[in-house]
């Protein structure tokens, strides 16, 4: 299993959108894929269908640990499986705080789940913030994706972003993590300023950068609110299309 971090501290610049989207184009392709919702907001858990706060959420055991298999849910997608978020993960970030190892429980609860689960990828949909849990998520994981709106200030917030990565394999709390990939979302091909931020990002990260870019999509804004993927709600649109090719392409660079 590979633990990939979708996070990005600026809020609404798409975390929870390619989280749930590109697990599902994932999951279609026949990957088995779980999303872990460690966002008190738990909109990818809302977004899936799951009242939050239905299922026990990773809460309890982050505090006092236990065997994170028992939490994973089937969803009505095939391949696809949550670890879903209530509220009470907004105390957890307070709670954990406190803990000298905070930094690393989320690591040590994923280990053994990693080692045994039959999930391929595990994508933690990651809170807008540099607390606790965001910052946990990155000393878990192998690869961190971030995806950054095609904005001015979604570049300033990147330098942050990449910083924080810095740090975390820097700390020794995870040498190994990898910046895999920046993913351009919200773009809008009639303005120049997307594509000037596009061509700003490609230049710093040519790697990194997927070459997929997410379009500025009204039914990808308003499949959450019916619990349905893209994929379900509007299977021909601009976004599900950009979605799949993200889902291809991650499965190229993942080959
Ligand atoms: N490509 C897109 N086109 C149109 N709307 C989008 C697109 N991507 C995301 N949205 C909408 O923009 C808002 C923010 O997206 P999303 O919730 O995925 O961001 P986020 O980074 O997870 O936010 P938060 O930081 O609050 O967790 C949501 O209302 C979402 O439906
Ligand atoms: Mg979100």
């Amino acid at each position: 299993m590979k633990i990939i971090a979708i996070a990005n501290q600026k809020g609404g610049v798409g975390k929870t959108t390619t989280s749930v989207n590109l697990s599902a184009c994932l999951a279609e392709r026949g990957v088995k894929v779980a999303i872990l919702d460690l966002d008190p907001q738990a909109n990818s858990t809302s977004a899936l269908g799951f009242t939050p706060g239905e299922h026990p959420s990773i809460y309890q055991h982050l505090i006092g640990g236990g065997d994170l298999s028992e939490l994973v849910l089937p969803t009505k997608y095939a391949n696809l499986f949550l670890i879903p978020c209530d509220m009470d993960l907004a105390g957890c970030e307070i709670e954990m705080a406190r803990e000298d190892d905070h930094l690393v429980r989320l690591r040590n609860l994923l280990a053994p789940f990693k080692a045994a689960s039959p999930v391929e990828y595990l994508l933690i949909d990651c809170p807008p913030s540099l607390g606790v849990l965001m910052t946990s998520a990155l000393a878990a994981a192998d690869e961190l994706i971030v995806p950054l709106q095609c904005e001015y200030f979604g570049l300033e917030g990147l330098s942050k972003i990449v910083g924080v990565h810095q740090q975390i394999r820097e700390s020794g709390a995870n040498a190994e993590v990898v910046l895999e990939g920046i993913v351009m979302t919200m773009a809008d091909s009639r303005t120049n300023l997307s594509t000037m931020v596009i061509n700003d990002v490609r230049e710093y990260f040519p790697e990194v950068t997927y070459e997929t870019i997410i379009p500025r999509n009204i039914r990808l804004g308003e499949a959450p609110s019916y619990g349905q993927t893209i994929i379900d709600y509007a299977p021909t649109c601009s976004g599900a299309a950009a979605y799949r090719a993200l889902a291809d392409e991650f499965l190229r660079r993942h080959a």
